[in-house]
């Protein structure tokens, strides 16, 4: 969940290249971060800080080579001490590092009985003085690095520096690393948005590979020792679409990038939804599973696959897929849904359905992403880089896609593609309105709880505007099944208990307006978002009805509803805290 970002090269500017790369992978984790540059007397500096980077600036130093990294704590609180980079005890060694060390207090004590002191807590810092000693017997730097990072158990991805011999090497297992020249220039980083500014070809690590970047150039080698061909992919966005562009956040400019991103996947997906289409209809059962956000996705898609298709389709949690694979077998299609495809959880499971033969379908936002190169066909939001933590376009821009898939299905792919155009249409007079939402945040910033309620599709989406408010806002917000009111959930509601309900004019309406009767009759503030007013709305946020996509611009209301409460409580609603954008670490 850290951030990595190194450069060699002409520039004499290396610190501040890499502190800027840091910048643009600080949605990854945010508790400190570090540079390391190489100085002019071949020594190496090192600059390490709690808390964001802000507006930080660092020494001016010449350099042309630096390495830096922005931290989400996992072993270690967030000091200054824990940050990363860290230095092997003779300061020749620099090393930045993501991932879990999952031995590291047995090689921890190996290292203190051969007698070296840790400034840390860190699993890191045991692999940089890991490193050290293993250099003592093995001087190459890459085989060094190598027979070091295989005593590693977990998942890891690592980037060290040797100033005495210039040379950085880069080893990954799991955690994502991307690679790339930019004309004389050699850079690495966590994922590929931070480094568009320099090139938009990279190349992406695979597990085991090994990279090696020195004074007489780069080499490339795979899992088996043995020198690779790099294959480098060109970037599915341009840079500008990873900055903020006169927005104040990335999740306001995100949330309002949606209406053409709608409009964009509804035309430009026709081959991918076919082929989908038929890997579903072939399957043995198909899957869809997701973490966080794209749970909720996967969870709407059984809804429209089963309404749309008549086809049933299962769902589960990620984390607890690994858990339900027994049924899993060669004809299965699992259909990991992930914004990032970095997700520890989502690759486990679907590491364990390959195992079992399964096929593999991922839908994901980024291209030479973990599960976009282990799936057997991969299909790509095309969303451009989303870089507000809490996931918005990336929500929609899967209900989207399979809503499309849903009615290819069904055989009436028209049909779907005019009903996300009425969405798209729908979420651009969502965003027209937001000042009503906005006023609406005001009436609630001070509670301190707050259920959404929804049934059928609207069910997912309730669940959805929870996570949105409650990650960015802190409000304890809970989303629920309509239905289950009555099952416990009512024993929460008090007197001006905020209720947002959605309630599309479909098959669950007048049960859905029951439940807004009900939570009324004990107090609540009930907020009703529908194609039709009532007099139980104490507030009404009016949405044009789009069938089965009228989910879409309902989630908008909630992304909107979380994005004014954050600010109105002086939160960033771009960076939360406690949060990371892509869980890599279990
Ligand atoms: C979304 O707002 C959250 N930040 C989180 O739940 C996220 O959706 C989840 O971690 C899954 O991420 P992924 O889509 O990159 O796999």
């Amino acid at each position: 969940m850290c951030g990595i970002f190194a450069y060699t090269g002409p520039d004499a500017t290396a610190g501040a290249i890499v502190l800027e790369g840091l910048k643009s992978l600080e949605y990854r984790g945010y508790d400190s971060w570090g540079v390391a540059i190489r100085t002019a007397d071949g020594t190496i500096s090192v600059i390490k800080h709690t808390g964001k980077i802000g507006s930080a600036k660092l020494p001016h130093i010449v350099s042309h080579t630096a390495l830096g990294h922005t931290r989400w704590a996992t072993h270690g609180g967030v000091t200054q001490a824990n940050a990363h980079p860290h230095l092997s005890s003779d300061g020749k060694i620099v090393l930045v590092h993501n991932g879990i060390v999952e031995n590291y207090q047995t090689l921890k004590r190996e290292l203190q009985e051969l007698g070296y002191a840790f400034r840390s807590e860190t699993d890191s810092e045991v692999i940089a003085h890991l490193i050290a000693e293993t250099r003592k017997s093995v001087s190459d730097p890459v085989a060094c690095v190598r027979t070091a990072f295989e005593r590693l158990i977990g998942m890891n991805g690592v980037v060290c520096y040797f100033a005495d011999d210039d040379t950085f090497v880069a080893v990954k297992n799991g955690s994502p690393l991307v690679f790339a020249r930019a004309g004389k220039a050699r850079l690495l980083a966590s994922d590929p948005a931070a480094l568009a500014p320099h090139s938009r070809e990279v190349l992406f690590l695979e597990d085991g590979d090994c990279i090696a970047i020195s004074p007489d150039g780069d080499t490339y080698y795979g899992a088996d020792g043995m020198k690779k061909q790099m294959v480098f992919q060109l970037l599915d966005f341009d840079p500008e679409d990873a900055q903020l562009n006169g927005f104040p956040h990335f999740m306001l400019k995100e949330i309002h990038e949606q209406p053409e991103l709608i409009r964009r996947i509804t035309e430009a997906q026709e081959e991918a939804v076919k082929k989908a289409a038929v890997m579903i209809r072939e399957s043995y059962g198909t899957y869809l599973v997701g973490c966080g956000t794209a749970s909720y996705a996967a969870l709407a898609g059984t809804y429209l696959f089963s309404k749309i298709a008549g086809r049933h389709v299962n769902f589960s949690i990620a984390s607890e897929f690994a858990y339900l694979t027994q049924f899993i077998r060669e004809r299965s299609l699992v259909v990991p849904l992930s914004q990032s495809g970095e997700t520890i959880d989502v690759i486990d499971g679907v590491r364990d359905a390959k195992m079992r033969k399964a096929r593999i379908m991922t839908i994901t936002n980024v291209q030479g992403s973990s599960l976009f190169r282990m799936a057997d066909y991969a299909l790509l939001l095309g969303a451009g880089p989303e870089k507000a933590v809490c996931s918005t376009k990336a929500f929609t821009a899967k209900v989207a896609l399979l809503l499309l898939i849903a009615h290819e299905l069904a055989g009436n792919r028209e049909r779907g593609q005019e009903t996300l155009k009425q969405a798209a249409a729908a979420v651009a007079d969502v965003l027209d309105r937001k000042d009503e939402l906005r006023a609406l945040a005001e009436r609630m910033h001070h509670r301190d709880h707050l259920f959404v309620l929804g049934r059928g599709v609207s069910y997912p989406v309730a669940l959805e505007s929870a996570l949105k408010i409650k990650e960015v806002s802190y409000i304890h917000a809970e989303g629920f099944a309509a239905g289950e009111l009555k099952h416990g959930v009512i024993a929460l509601i008090e007197q001006g208990t905020p209720v947002l309900i959605y309630n599309p004019d479909d098959e669950t309406y007048h049960d859905t307006l029951s439940a807004a009767h009900e939570v009324k009759a004990r107090g609540a503030y009930v907020i009703g978002v529908s194609s039709r007013n009532s007099d139980v709305y104490d507030a009404y946020f009016h949405i044009d009805d789009c069938a089965d996509a009228t989910i879409i611009p309902n989630v908008v209301v909630a992304q909107f509803l979380g994005y004014y409460l954050a600010v109105l409580k002086g939160f960033d609603p771009d960076k939360p805290r406690n949060l990371a954008k892509s869980v890599t670490v279990k």
